[in-house]
Parts: C-alpha cells; sequence; structure tokens
C-alpha cells in the first residue's frame, strides 16, 4: 500500500500553498500602485536584453509559470508576484523594460539581477542595473505617469499613496565584499567598514526614493546568504550547514537597517519606512521545512549558479528550498511573501508588516 504523508505540519503548508497559488485569492487593491526595487528574487525580466550570465528567460526556469519563462528566477512565481496578490492585485507588477503606456499606472518593477547598493556589485559577472540605476529608471516612470495623470501636484499625491518595496544588498556581500580578487575596491575595508559604506550610500538612495513621492516603504534586510548552495561551494561550510562568516558579515549590515528606518522615518516629513527581517524569517521557514532538499538545488547549474538551459530540473518542486544554487522555488516564495505581508514573529518587521504599511 502507497504510505500517504500525513505529518500535519506539511499538510498545513500545502493547504496554504494551494490557497496562494490559486487565482481565487484576490479582492481589492490595498494601495493604488506597488514599486519594487531590488535584484534577482525581484527581478521578472528586467535583465533579459541585458549582456549578463545572470538571466533566466529560458527553460527550465518558468517550468510551473503559465507564462513560461520570463526572467523570474523560479520555477514558477517570486515573491513579488505573490505579494502583488496578497495586496490585492489582478496581475503582476510589470518589469521595466517592457511596461509601457497605462499598464505603468499600477506600478512597475526596476529589479535587475546581480544589482547592488554600489554600481561596481556583480561587476565580473556582466551589466545589470544597480540600485542607483533603478532610481534613475523611476524618475522615467513618473515623467510617463504625468502625461497618463496630469499635473505633477496630482502625481506627488499618487506617488505618495502607493506601496514601494526595496531588496537590495546580497549582491554587495555574495558579488562583491566575500570575492577580493574580483572587487580589489573593497578589499581592504574591514566588515564593519563595508557595512558603513553600504549604509551610507543606501541612506542617499532612500531619501532619493522619498524626494520621488515615496512614503511607504519597506525595506528588505540580506537573507542568510552563507546558506545559500553557491556561497556552500566556495567556501567550507560551518556546522550550522552554512558559511557562517558570510551570514555574520552581512548582519552588520541588517543590524543598521532598524535603527537607519527610525532615522528616515524621524527626519523625513510623512514617512512611512519599515525594516523587513528576511534574516530571520528564512531562517525560521527553513527550520519548519526539515524534510525539504536544502543542499542542493533542483537545476542542473552552470558554475555561475544558474541553471543550465533546457535540461529538465527535479520532479518534486514543491519539496525543494533552492530552485538554482541562489533562488528559492515558488513554494518557499509563498511562505515568504506571506510572513512579510503578515507578521508571525514580533521580530518579524518593523515597525509594520506590509499589510500595515498599505493601510498606513
Ligand atoms: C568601480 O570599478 C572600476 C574598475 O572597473 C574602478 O576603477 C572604480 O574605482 C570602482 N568604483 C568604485 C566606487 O569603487
Ligand atoms: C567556520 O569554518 C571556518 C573554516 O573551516 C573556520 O575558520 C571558522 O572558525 C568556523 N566558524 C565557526 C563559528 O565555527
Ligand atoms: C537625518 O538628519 C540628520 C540631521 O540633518 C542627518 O545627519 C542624518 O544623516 C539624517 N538621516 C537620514 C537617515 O537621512
Amino acid at each position: 500500500m502507497a504510505r500517504i504523508n500525513t505529518n500535519p505540519k506539511l499538510v498545513a503548508i500545502f493547504i496554504i500553498y494551494f490557497f496562494m497559488t490559486s487565482q481565487v485569492f484576490t479582492h481589492g487593491q490595498q494601495v493604488p500602485c506597488l514599486f519594487f526595487f531590488g535584484a534577482s528574487l525581484t527581478d521578472n525580466g528586467n535583465n533579459n536584453m541585458l549582456n549578463t550570465v545572470l538571466k533566466s528567460n529560458y527553460p527550465p526556469y518558468g517550468i510551473d509559470f503559465s507564462a513560461g519563462p520570463t526572467g523570474r528566477f523560479s520555477n514558477g512565481k517570486n515573491t513579488p508576484d505573490f505579494i502583488a496578490q496578497l495586496l490585492g492585485f489582478n496581475n503582476p507588477i510589470p518589469p521595466f523594460a517592457t511596461a509601457t503606456g497605462p499598464a505603468i499606472v499600477k506600478g512597475v518593477n526596476y529589479a535587475s539581477a546581480g544589482a547592488g547598493i554600489l554600481d561596481n556589485t556583480s561587476r565580473a559577472l556582466g551589466e545589470r542595473i544597480s540600485m542607483n540605476r533603478q532610481l534613475s529608471n523611476h524618475q522615467i516612470t513618473i515623467s510617463g505617469l504625468s502625461s497618463l495623470l496630469g499635473p505633477s501636484t496630482q502625481v506627488q499625491d499618487y506617488l505618495n499613496k502607493c506601496l514601494y518595496i526595496v531588496e537590495i544588498g546580497s549582491n554587495d556581500y555574495v558579488n562583491n565584499y566575500i570575492q577580493p580578487q574580483n572587487y580589489p575596491e573593497t578589499a581592504s575595508l574591514t566588515p564593519d567598514q563595508f557595512a558603513a559604506l553600504l549604509i551610507q550610500q543606501y541612506t542617499t538612495q532612500l531619501n532619493a526614493l522619498y524626494n520621488s513621492g515615496a512614503r511607504k516603504v519597506a525595506i528588505y534586510g540580506v537573507p542568510p546568504v552563507g546558506c545559500i548552495p553557491q556561497v556552500r561551494a566556495m567556501f567550507p561550510p560551518n556546522a550550522s550547514g552554512c558559511v557562517d562568516y558570510v551570514n555574520n558579515y552581512a548582519q552588520l549590515f541588517n543590524n543598521r537597517l532598524k535603527p537607519l528606518v527610525d532615522n528616515l522615518n524621524a527626519n523625513l516629513t510623512g514617512a512611512k519606512f519599515t525594516y523587513i527581517n528576511m534574516h530571520g524569517i528564512l531562517i525560521s521557514i527553513l527550520a519548519s521545512l526539515s524534510t525539504f532538499v536544502s543542499g542542493t538545488p533542483c537545476c542542473a547549474v552552470s558554475s555561475a549558479g544558474v541553471c543550465v538551459p533546457n535540461q529538465a530540473p527535479c520532479i518534486n518542486r514543491a519539496l525543494y528550498v533552492f530552485f538554482d544554487n541562489y533562488h528559492t522555488t515558488e513554494i518557499i516564495n509563498s511562505f515568504v511573501a506571506a510572513r512579510v505581508y503578515i507578521s508571525v514573529s514580533a521580530t518579524d518587521a518593523y515597525p509594520f508588516d506590509l499589510k500595515n504599511l498599505a493601510q498606513q
């Protein structure tokens, strides 16, 4: 007789998963528009036309996605797709690379795989749209909105009501600081000096975002990048199963984000910045999924850590943590999005989760 898995935790997880992946999960849009800035966990097609190894617009990416391979680094939906759904949007937010006309009114996704707070981050991998360039692209969107929505005061009022999500910083560690041979310009900085440099640049960038009309802004901390297969292949992992020093370096950056949020909210009139503790959220989710495969990715990967084109991935994708050597599977993305939207632990978000931020 076939053995049926009746582990109640797993059953509950699958019920949440099917609920979230079904189209039934839509209700009124909670904000008029949603803008994403960030790197590959957020990218949904902005790198497709760039000269870089960090692309995902080919199979097996998108094997579980209705539109097939699109430039999402996942087998199916990515976290922004689930977040847009949870906020009541009927469609995903389009990538800047292809968003045109009235489509931009509901928001744009500027994220680019490899992008960093520092312009040079991921230079060794090819072209990418850095955080600074994403902010310039946002100015192009704002000009476009003026012709759709009218005078600039009206556009500013509209932009004030939107939600902004920023997922940046991972590459500044993985594809910059921990590779001193490729990035001599940061090699001489101590971990603390490097975190301070990132925060200094990021502060300027977030002030620029505010000055472009953003008020409700969620900034994601760096996830435990010392645990991804690509980093575990670069350095010997510790007893934790992760490369502890990489996580510890990234935590020096994360630890400065709460004070940064307090500072921005105190300095900038009407600002509602919030910090999302991606490190804690992921560690907690992964601890509850001990039966999932987390040591190896689902697809066959190249030395760059992305899927080799056209090779069949693993069959049981709903039981894998990583699709390629960097990026999580659709099922993990659904759990992360649910917890970013509504906090489970008091340490998940500070001071607001996304649902709460939308209501501010
Ligand atoms: C960026 O990299 C170039 C080399 O490609 C280097 O000349 C430049 O100083 C770096 N910029 C910064 C800000 O480190
Ligand atoms: C992790 O592993 C490295 C390399 O083996 C070692 O130098 C370091 O002390 C270890 N760290 C901890 C916290 O055990
Ligand atoms: C807040 O304002 C103070 C005083 O002008 C400034 O030193 C600080 O850098 C500002 N903080 C942020 C996060 O912009």
